[in-house]
């Protein structure tokens, strides 16, 4: 199931989300599981959340996604998270799972987590996403090589564009989440989301359109100025 949300007030909408579905979660299993979204976008989302609520001590933190980076470079999405969110909060490092992106070869960095990930959780109580201007999600870039894993839950992609490597979740594992929050802004965005959303299925030039939920829930929460250029909405 799909949903597009367009929200004037795009952050407290989104934390508003987040903290509805760690209630749920942890009301009915215990805990609640959530992958991170990197990037620019949800960093006033992390900010929001650090005044929030919750019982914090029963969220467990992956990330979606980093870069190829030791954890205190200002490119890392752990640095990233850990400043606006788990410093904040006082979030006890054993529930937090970050790439270990200190390890010899990116190989033993996608390895090890994919460990962590089959170890800890099968499902994902939430992946937040975010949507670069290429239509690629996560560390999922147009024409790379993880587009088309299937077995793997985490793996190690090279990205051309950027003659890098990053780390990514795969897939499998994103569409297994129970839910799917794509976080989206900005005017610069809007044709490119136009086209993932109602252009032709063309996933390896969009990689954001191989987000579809097996069983969970989708949610395509965007501000104005992203959305200005979608004609339809709805499920
Ligand atoms: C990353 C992200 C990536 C991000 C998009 C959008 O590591 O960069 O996880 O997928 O969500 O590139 O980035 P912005 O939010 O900075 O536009």
């Amino acid at each position: 199931m799909r949903e597009i949300l367009i929200a004037k007030d795009l952050y407290k909408v989104a934390a508003e989300k987040f903290i509805e579905i760690a209630n749920d979660s942890i009301a009915k299993r215990g805990k609640f599981t959530v992958a991170l979204a990197g990037g620019s976008t949800p960093k006033a989302l992390y900010q929001l959340l650090a005044t929030k609520n919750l019982a914090w001590e029963k969220v467990i933190f992956f990330f979606g996604d980093e870069r190829n980076v030791p954890i205190n470079s200002v490119e890392s999405n752990f640095k990233m998270a850990n400043e606006t969110l788990f410093l904040p909060l006082n979030i006890n490092q054993n529930n937090i799972y970050r790439w270990q992106t200190e390890l010899e070869t990116p190989k033993k960095v996608a390895e090890s987590y994919a460990e962590k990930i089959d170890k800890f959780t099968q499902t994902f109580d939430l992946v937040l996403l975010g949507m670069g201007d290429d239509g690629h999600t996560a560390s999922m870039f147009p024409y790379s090589m993880a587009l088309s894993e299937t077995k793997k839950s985490a793996l190690e992609n090279w990205v051309e564009q950027q003659n890098s490597w990053r780390f990514t979740i795969s897939f499998p594992t994103i569409n297994n989440a129970r839910n799917i929050i794509f976080l989206i802004k900005g005017e610069e965005k809007s044709e490119i989301l136009r086209n993932v959303l109602e252009g032709e299925f063309r996933p390896e030039r969009l990689p954001s359109q191989l987000v579809k939920p097996e069983n969970g829930k989708l949610l395509w929460l965007l501000d104005e100025n992203v959305a200005k250029l979608l004609t339809t909405y709805g499920n």
